[in-house]
């Protein structure tokens, strides 16, 4: 567990810090800038703030929905991106790094293959710092966008919903803070994957002490029964040997001959990159939610982003 107490400011570090009440604010916000920015495009409260994305990692939708985020409540963004562009190729530190882009920038999302790496940041300046994926750690704003998405096509409040999980359930930082933020909703979880690549135990008992349901399988079959079925990436970067990694690259694969097994109203997310392991064939099946969910972490961002910086009442002032 993070210690609050260095926090000055409003930092996004892990889902453990989210109460069930400030879920609630965030998921209710998020919906509202999903209608708003259909009707304005831009929402105008960010104009006096810069976001600095500080990019250590590869990135494709979470550096470009941030960035996005911010255009579109009007701020301005600095970017980062990888240590072989920054000074840190020429031998600067992480807090040389940070200490410096503290003076130009109001807001930091960091990404870093160092798990922990975004709290380093937060003790290390005075600005909000968001945790954009910390290695094999924690990626909390993506399990927001991806509470987001479960929210909008079933009733988290009400019944309990079965969430499998599938793939690299060890390495996978979604899942690690997805499951932090379901356990504050009626949400039971199955586990699907090599054992190998299960659910690490620091996580299995957190949920045994929560009391919540959960299941370890490596048999996909047991997505069939699931409400929700959250699809990830065999994690290559995070593998020391190449060969477990080749062993379990293509050993899930949801096409629509499997879908057709599962329950009908199935949703099947992916926080993307996908491999093979979601299969084209789905892409335009109501089932297939991955791309909308990638448009929800717009949202979810800008939601995020008014958070951190205090200004979610502002949103008042539009209709
Ligand atoms: C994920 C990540 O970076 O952890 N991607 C993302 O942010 N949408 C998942 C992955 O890389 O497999």
């Amino acid at each position: 567990m993070v210690d609050y107490v260095f926090m000055q400011v409003k930092s996004i570090l892990t889902a453990d810090q989210f109460s069930r009440q400030d879920l609630d604010l965030i998921l209710k916000n998020t919906a509202r800038i999903e209608s708003l920015l259909k009707k304005h495009k831009q929402l105008n409260i960010l104009d006096k703030y810069i976001l600095a994305t500080m990019f250590f990692e590869p990135s494709t939708r979470t550096r470009l929905s941030f960035e996005s985020a911010m255009h579109r409540l009007g701020g301005r963004v600095v970017s980062a991106v990888g240590m072989q562009f920054s000074s840190m190729a020429k031998g600067e530190t992480l807090y040389d790094t940070l200490k410096v882009m503290e003076s130009y920038a109001d807001i930091c999302a960091i990404r870093h293959p160092v798990e922990g790496a975004s709290i380093v940041a937060s003790k290390s300046i005075s600005i909000p710092v968001i945790n954009a994926g910390d290695g094999a750690g924690e990626h909390p704003t993506q399990a927001i966008l991806d509470l987001y998405t479960i929210s909008v096509h079933k009733d988290i409040a009400g019944k309990n919903i079965q969430i499998g999980f599938v793939g690299d359930i060890k390495y996978g930082r979604t899942i690690h803070s997805l499951i932090k933020l379901l356990s504050k909703f009626n949400a039971s979880f199955t586990f699907i994957s090599p054992a190998e690549i299960g659910l690490p135990e620091k996580y299995k008992k957190d949920l045994n002490q929560m009391n919540i349901k959960f299941t370890e399988t490596n048999d996909i079959e047991a997505l069939t029964e699931c409400d929700v079925g959250y699809i990830t990436r065999i994690q290559e970067e995070r593998f020391s040997d190449h060969a477990t990694f080749d062993q379990f690259k293509d050993l899930y694969v949801i096409n629509k001959k499997f879908l057709k097994t599962c329950r009908k109203d199935i949703i099947i997310m992916h926080p993307l990159p996908r491999l093979n392991e979601v299969s084209t064939d789905i892409d335009s099946m109501p089932q297939a939610v991955y791309f909308k969910q990638a448009e929800y972490g717009l949202y979810s961002r800008m939601t995020l982003l008014l958070y951190v910086t205090g200004l979610l009442d502002k949103l008042d002032e539009f209709s």
